[in-house]
């Protein structure tokens, strides 16, 4: 017997189910993820931020001696600035986001303060702020690596504040 061409088993796959939800990523579908403006715009805030941080801190730590704790102190603290814009960079580009690529304006405001003593005073204002950042972003941030990136940034920020503080308590050259 012939069959019909409409009965032929291949017809019925003319019109595949669609298994892209099975198979995330398979499509090519997370290209086209929305990108999350309102965070991108949090992060590159953050960004610059720690940027700043990393840059004003590295020329304060320069002028101190070799071997000044203070200078210890400073060191700990720019490493931790610095690996923080990193991660925040990384972070906005596997969202999808622009990472920007200025320099808050923290490191000028800082550097017109005289002396050392105001000028990580001023630090700290500025890592408070960006621990009060944080704590905006946070109930909106879904990405569970970018949750856990903010959370121990802002670990880090808490530690690094008192360890300033500490400094600023025992009283400082300038
Ligand atoms: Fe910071």
């Amino acid at each position: 017997m012939t069959r019909k061409p409409s009965d032929e088993p291949e017809n019925a796959l003319s019109s595949p189910p669609c298994f892209a939800a099975d198979f995330p990523g398979y499509f090519g579908e997370g290209s086209e993820t929305p990108v999350d403006a309102m965070l991108i715009e949090r992060l590159n805030a953050l960004l610059e931020a720690e940027r700043a941080g990393a840059k004003v801190l590295a020329i304060l730590r320069d002028g101190l001696d070799q071997r000044s704790t203070v200078r210890h102190v400073l060191e700990r603290l720019q490493k931790d600035e610095g690996a923080n814009a990193v991660l925040l960079y990384k972070t906005i580009q596997r969202l999808g986001g622009v990472a920007s690529h200025d320099t808050g304006a923290f490191v000028h405001k800082t550097l017109a303060i005289d002396g050392l003593t105001a000028r990580l005073g001023f630090l700290n204002k500025g890592q408070s702020w960006v621990v009060r950042k944080i704590d905006e972003a946070l109930p909106d941030v879904s990405d569970p690596v970018a949750r856990d990136m903010l959370e121990q940034m802002r670990r880090s920020h808490v530690d690094n504040i008192a360890a300033c503080e500490a400094l600023l308590g025992e009283g400082l050259p300038g």
